[in-house]
C-alpha cells in the first residue's frame, strides 16, 4: 500500500507526528517536495525532535528513508541533521537515500531570497532559506544537482556558469559584492563526498520496492494552500505540495498510489504573509495561540491563528483525493464557550461557498460561521472516541459531514499515546 500524507491548509497541521505513527507499517518513507522550509516535529517520550529535511521516519530502526528528487536541499542543513541522529545514537547509514536528481540549494539562492524579500512591496514572508530562487533554478534549467557533485568537472562547469551571470546580477541589481568560485566550489565538493554513500537513483530504487510488495509513505511539506499552483498565490511555497506532487516529487506513477490521508488542525493557523478569513482578533489570537504552542518550528515566527475553515478543507479534500482524515490539536480547542467553523465567505453581498481564486475577494471577504457549543478540558484523558465530550464529538462529526470524509485520527496531544484512532 503507497500512502501519500498531505497538509491540508497552510502548513504545521502536525503532519510529523502522523508521519512517526503511521512509519511503523511501511517499508520506506519518502519526502518529495520542499526543502528546510518544512519544521516535522516528532515527540518521542521526553525528547523532542525537530526534522526539516530527513523523513520523520527516521527515528523507526530498520525503515529505509529516503529525499525524493523534488525535494531541494541544503547540504550543510542535511548534514547538520545526519549529525544530529548520530548524536542520539540513531543509526541510519544503510537505510538513508538521497535522489541523484535533487536540486542544491546554493549560498546565493539563500542571499537572493532575503534580498528579494527585503526589496519586495508585497513581502511574501518566506523563511529565508533560499528555497524559492532554488526552484526557479531548477525550473530555468541552470540548477545543481547531487549526482553533479560527484562529478567535479561537470560541477565546475555549472558553478561557473550560474557565478558568471549571478555575481553580476548581485553586484548591479543587489549592490552585493558577490560569491567566490573557489569557496563554493570547495565547500560543495566535500559535501559530495560525505554524500556519496546515500545518492542513488531513488526512482529505482522506490519502484523495484513497489514491485517487491513494499510499502511507502510519502510525505507532503507545507500544506495545500501554500501550493504553486492552487495556493494562495503569490503567498505560496515554490513547489506543489499538494498529492499530485508526490508522483513528480519521486518518480512513482500516478497508477501506485492506494490513498491519500490528510492532516489538518481543529482550527487554522498561517506563518507568513496572505490572506487569512477566518484569522481571529488580535487578543483572542494570542490566548490561542499561547494556549497551541503556535510559533514556527523552522523560523520561530509567532503563527497566526483562526477558527477551522471548512471551505479550504473542502478544496484541500478535492485537490488531494484524501479519503481520510487526521484532525491535529483538538486540545486545544477545549476550554471554550464556542467554537466555530467556517462554512462560506461573504464579499459585496456575494456567498462564496468554493475557495475563490481573486485573491481581492479572499483578503476583503469576511467568513460565514457556524456556531457551536464548546467542551471543557477533560480531567480524564480520553481514549477513545467515545470518551470524547458529546460537544467535542459533536464537533468532529460536523467536519465529517461537512468535508465528505472519514475522521480516522484525532490527536489530543504531542506525544504518540495522546492519539486516538477511530
Ligand atoms: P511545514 O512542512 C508553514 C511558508 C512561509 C511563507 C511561504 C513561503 O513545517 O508545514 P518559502 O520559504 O517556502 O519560500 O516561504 O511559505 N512556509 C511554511 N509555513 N509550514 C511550513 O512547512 C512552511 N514552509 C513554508 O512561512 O509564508
Ligand atoms: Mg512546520
Amino acid at each position: 500500500m503507497n500512502i501519500v500524507l498531505v497538509g491540508m491548509q497552510w502548513g504545521d497541521e502536525g503532519k510529523g507526528k502522523i508521519i512517526d505513527i503511521l512509519s511503523q507499517k511501511v517499508d520506506y518513507i519518502v519526502r518529495y517536495q520542499g526543502g528546510n522550509n518544512a519544521g516535522h516535529t516528532v515527540v518521542v517520550g521526553r525528547k523532542q525532535y525537530i526534522f526539516h529535511l530527513i523523513p520523520s521516519g527516521i527515528l523507526h530502526p530498520g525503515k529505509i528513508c529516503c529525499i525524493g528528487n523534488g525535494v531541494v536541499i541544503d547540504p550543510a542543513v542535511l548534514l547538520g541533521e545526519l549529525d544530529d541522529l548520530r548524536k542520539n545514537g540513531i543509526d541510519f547509514s544503510r537505510r538513508f537515500k538521497i535522489s541523484s536528481l535533487a536540486h542544491l540549494i546554493m549560498p546565493y539562492h539563500k542571499n537572493l531570497d532575503q534580498l528579494r524579500e527585503a526589496k519586495r512591496k508585497n513581502k511574501i514572508g518566506t523563511t529565508g532559506r533560499g528555497i524559492g530562487p532554488c526552484y526557479a533554478d531548477k525550473i530555468n534549467r541552470c540548477g545543481i544537482r547531487m549526482t553533479d557533485l560527484l562529478n567535479p568537472d561537470v560541477f565546475r562547469d555549472k558553478l561557473k556558469d550560474n557565478l558568471k551571470e549571478k555575481n553580476e546580477i548581485f553586484k548591479k541589481v543587489y549592490q552585493h559584492s558577490g560569491f567566490s568560485f573557489k569557496k563554493i566550489y570547495m565547500e560543495y565538493l566535500r559535501y559530495g563526498e560525505l554524500f556519496a554513500p546515500y545518492i542513488c537513483n531513488t526512482a529505482v530504487l522506490l519502484n523495484k520496492a513497489i514491485d517487491g510488495k513494499k510499502d511507502i509513505l510519502l510525505e507532503g511539506a507545507q500544506g495545500t494552500f501554500l501550493d504553486i499552483d492552487f495556493g494562495t498565490y503569490p503567498f505560496v511555497t515554490s513547489s506543489s505540495t499538494i498529492s499530485g506532487g508526490a508522483c513528480i516529487g519521486t518518480g512513482i506513477s500516478p497508477d501506485k498510489i492506494n490513498k491519500v490521508i490528510g492532516v489538518c488542525k481543529a482550527y487554522t493557523t498561517r506563518v507568513g504573509e496572505g490572506p487569512f478569513p477566518t484569522e481571529f482578533t488580535e487578543d483572542f489570537g494570542k490566548i490561542m495561540r499561547d494556549k497551541g504552542n503556535e510559533f514556527g518550528a523552522t523560523t520561530g515566527r509567532p503563527r497566526r491563528c483562526g477558527w477551522f475553515d471548512a471551505v479550504m478543507a473542502k478544496e484541500s479534500v478535492m485537490l488531494n483525493g484524501i479519503s481520510e482524515l487526521a484532525i491535529m490539536k483538538m486540545d486545544v480547542l477545549d476550554g471554550l464557550a464556542q467554537v466555530k467553523i467556517c462554512t462560506s465567505y461573504k464579499y459585496k453581498g456575494k456567498i462564496f461557498k468554493e475557495f475563490p481564486c481573486d485573491l481581492e475577494v479572499l483578503s476583503k471577504a469576511t467568513a460565514v460561521y457556524k456556531q457551536m457549543a464548546g467542551w471543557p478540558r477533560e480531567s480524564n484523558q480520553p481514549s477513545s472516541f467515545k470518551q470524547l465530550h458529546p460537544n467535542a464529538r459533536a464537533y468532529l462529526l460536523e467536519l465529517q459531514k461537512l468535508l465528505g470524509v472519514r475522521i480516522t485520527i484525532v490527536s489530543i496531544g504531542s506525544a504518540r499515546r495522546d492519539t486516538i484512532f477511530i
